[in-house]
C-alpha cells in the first residue's frame, strides 16, 4: 500500500534513524521529515537518505496550526509518527515555557490538524505519538518495573509536559475517534544523539580530558535501550500495534549511573589506547539535578508478548558500537558542539 507518512522531529537524534529505517525499508511510502531545527535537529543525521526519492523535508514549527493543517492538506498525510519534542530534563528545568510550548500544544496542534483532515473517514490513518517511561516518575530500588498500567506520575517539567502530551493524544482518541496510539521508551543511547546527554557527552569529554560531572552520588537508575532498536520496535509498532493502545519499550538492562559511566571510560580509554584507568580521575561529583528520579526500569512483555519485539543488541555490544562511533565521527562532534552551545553547557556547568 502507498502511505504518506509526517515523521515529526526527524532531524533528532530517534528521529533519524527512524526516518533512515522507513526511507530504506519502504520505497513505496512517502516519507516527510517536519523538522524546526532547533539546536537539537541536525540534517547532517539524515545525509545517507537525503536524495532518495520517497524522501522529503520541511523546514517547520509544530506550533504553528496553519502551516501544519496546509502540509496535511497539501501531502494528504495518512499516518504521523510524532518525535518532535524538547526533550532534555536540564534544559526544562531552567525552561519549562518552552518544553510546554512544544510537547504540548505542539502535540494538539499536529492533533488537531489530524482530526480536521481524517474525520470524514478515520480508516487507514494513525496517529502515533511517541512519549516516555520519565511520566511514570520514580521507583524505588526495588523490583519492581513501569508497565502499561502503571499511574502517571511525572516530577520533572520535561515529564509533565510529555504527560500532558500524552493525555492530550488519549483524549482525541475518546472524544473524537482518532485512531492513535502511544508508545513509552526508557532510555536510549546510540549513534547521532545531540551531547548534552549523559552517554555521548561523556565520550567527548573523556576525549578532551574534560571532567566528567556526575550528578549526586551516581547511583540513580536507567533503563538503556540501543536506538536502532527502539527504531524497530516504531516500525512493528506503527504497522501492527492496536488502535487505541499504549505499549512500554524498554531495554530490560538497568544500570547505576556510576557503573554505567565506568563502562564508558573504560570502553573509550582502550579504544583510544589510553593508559588503563587513565580517565578515571576526569569523574566529578557536582550537585544532583533538582528532583532527580531514582530509578527507571520498564516492563515490555506486552511488547513482546503481542508483537514478538525484543531488544536484539546485549548492552556490552551497543556500548562498544556506540563508542566507536562517537571516535569516528569527531568532525559530527565538533560541529553540534561548537557556537551556542559550547556557551550553553559552560554556564550549564558553571551553575552547578
Ligand atoms: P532530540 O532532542 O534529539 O530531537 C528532537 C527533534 O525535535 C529535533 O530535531 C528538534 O529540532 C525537533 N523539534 C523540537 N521542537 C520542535 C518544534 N517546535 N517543531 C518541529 N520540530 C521540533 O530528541 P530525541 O531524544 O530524539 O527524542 C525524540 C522523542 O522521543 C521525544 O518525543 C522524546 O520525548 C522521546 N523519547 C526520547 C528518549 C531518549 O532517551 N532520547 C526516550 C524515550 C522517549
Ligand atoms: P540524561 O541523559 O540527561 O537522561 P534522563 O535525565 O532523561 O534520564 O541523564 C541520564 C542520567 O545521567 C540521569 O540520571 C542524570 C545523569 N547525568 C549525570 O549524572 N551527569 C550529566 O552530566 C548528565 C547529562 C546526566
Amino acid at each position: 500500500m502507498n502511505r504518506t507518512i509526517l515523521i515529526t522531529g526527524g532531524a533528532g537524534f530517534i528521529g533519524s534513524h527512524v526516518v533512515r529505517l522507513f526511507v530504506n525499508k519502504y520505497s513505496n511510502y512517502n516519507i516527510i521529515n517536519l523538522d524546526k531545527l532547533t539546536y537539537a535537529g541536525n540534517l547532517a543525521n539524515l545525509k545517507d537518505v537525503e536524495d532518495k526519492p520517497n524522501y522529503k523535508f520541511i523546514k517547520e514549527d509544530i506550533c504553528d496550526f496553519d502551516a501544519i493543517l496546509k502540509i496535511f492538506r497539501q501531502h494528504a498525510i495518512d499516518g504521523v509518527i510524532h518525535l518532535a519534542a524538547e526533550s532534555h530534563v536540564d534544559r526544562s528545568i531552567k525552561d519549562p515555557f518552552t518544553f510546554a510550548k512544544t510537547n504540548v500544544i505542539g502535540t494538539l496542534s499536529l492533533l488537531q490538524a489530524s482530526k480536521q483532515c481524517w474525520e470524514d473517514n478515520f480508516d487507514e490513518k494513525l496517529f502515533y505519538h511517541i512519549s516516555t517511561d520519565e511520566v511514570y516518575g520514580a521507583l524505588k530500588f526495588d523490583n519492581t518495573l513501569f508497565t502499561e498500567q502503571t499511574k502517571y506520575d511525572p516530577h520533572s517539567p520535561y515529564s509533565a509536559s510529555k504527560a500532558s502530551s500524552d493525555h492530550f493524544v488519549r483524549a482525541f482518541h475518546d472524544t473524537y475517534g482518532l485512531p492513535v496510539i502511544i508508545t513509552n521508551c526508557s532510555n536510549n543511547y546510540g549513534p547521532y544523539q545531540f551531547p548534552e546527554k549523559l552517554i555521548p557527552l561523556f565520550i567527548n569529554n573523556i576525549r578532551r580530558k574534560k571532567p566528567l560531572p556526575v550528578y549526586g552520588k551516581g547511583e540513580n537508575v536507567r533503563d538503556w535501550l540501543f536506538v536502532e532498536d527502539h527504531a524497530r520496535a516504531i516500525d512493528i509498532i506503527f504497522h501492527r500495534g492496536k488502535t487505541g493502545d499504549t505499549y512500554n519499550i524498554g531495554g530490560f538492562n538497568e544500570w547505576s549511573n556510576i557503573d554505567l559511566i565506568k563502562v564508558i571510560i573504560k570502553t573509550v580509554d582502550r579504544l583510544l589506547c589510553n593508559k588503563e584507568g587513565e580517565s578515571d580521575d576526569l569523574i566529578t561529583y557536582v550537585t544532583d539535578r533538582a528532583g532527580h528520579d531514582l530509578r527507571y526500569a520498564i516492563d515490555s512483555t506486552k511488547l513482546k508478548e503481542e508483537l514478538g519485539w525484543e531488544p536484539s543488541l546485549q548492552f556490552e555490544e551497543g556500548i562498544e558500537k556506540t563508542v566507536r562511533w562517537y571516535l569516528d565521527n569527531q568532525k559530527w562532534m565538533d560541529d553540534v558542539t561548537s557556537g551556542e552551545y559550547e556557551k550553553y553547557y559552560t554556564t550549564m556547568y558553571r551553575d552547578r
